[in-house]
């Protein structure tokens, strides 16, 4: 799939299986959305522009690489995205982070916003949007759009799980967006719910239910 990077590591499948287990209460659980993230992360940087400065080590001046190009923004999708905002921001500690608030209607499964709030300078960024769940893609899509209305060029989608039918949404919807995703299931059931998927991550994050 253009566009779409699956993450295929043993370590991060050993995770998955781990964060599957109906039996992970929700501080393991956290301490894996947060490990995972950060090997999304680690992939999905893979070809961040550098360049080289002067730096002196104890032994002498040589010339070595650091992160160049853009500023970059972490934008989770709340609530589950937050979960993985940490792991991100452990790599990318000067990376800002906005949010936006998005709930899915039970019935119709469509994605409502309540809440945005994003870098005032979030149209000079790379965005590294968060979710950890892309189900039938329609909030994903949608924060894709916030973003786009405020005039950000550059979208990165990261996300644990995905089922099939929210890649395609996705990916139809905005050609243009890069998604790296840590595994694809099977389906989606009648209440929209990946299968057999690891459940609601919010509620499992934030041991609401
Ligand atoms: C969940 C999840 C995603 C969304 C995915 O959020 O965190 O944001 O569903 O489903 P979709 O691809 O079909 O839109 P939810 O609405 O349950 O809110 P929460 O994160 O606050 O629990
Ligand atoms: N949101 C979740 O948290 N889990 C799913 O399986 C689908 C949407």
């Amino acid at each position: 799939m253009k566009n779409v990077v699956i993450l295929d590591h043993p370590l991060v499948s050993h995770k998955i299986t781990l964060l599957r287990d109906k039996n992970t209460n929700s501080k393991q659980f956290r301490e894996l959305v947060e490990e995972i993230s950060m090997l999304i992360t680690y992939e999905s940087l893979r070809n961040l522009p550098t360049e080289e400065i002067e730096v002196e080590t104890p032994i002498c001046k040589t010339r070595s690489k650091v992160i160049a190009g853009k500023d970059i923004a972490i934008v989770p999708i709340l609530r589950a995205g937050l979960g993985m905002t940490s792991g991100i921001l452990a790599l990318l500690p000067t990376a800002k982070v906005g949010h936006i608030g998005l709930y899915r209607d039970h019935e119709t499964l469509e994605p409502h916003e309540y809440y945005c709030k994003l870098p005032e300078d979030i149209a000079e960024r790379d965005v590294i949007l968060l979710d950890p769940m892309l189900a039938t893609g329609g909030s994903a899509s949608a924060a894709v759009n916030f973003l786009k209305q405020r005039g950000v060029q550059h979208i990165k989608l990261m996300s644990i799980l995905a089922a099939p039918e929210g890649i395609e949404r996705v990916t139809r919807e905005h050609p243009d967006l890069l998604v790296y995703v840590a595994c694809v299931d099977e389906k989606l059931n009648e209440h929209g719910y990946i299968v057999p998927g690891l459940g609601d991550a919010g509620d499992r994050l934030f041991g609401t239910k």
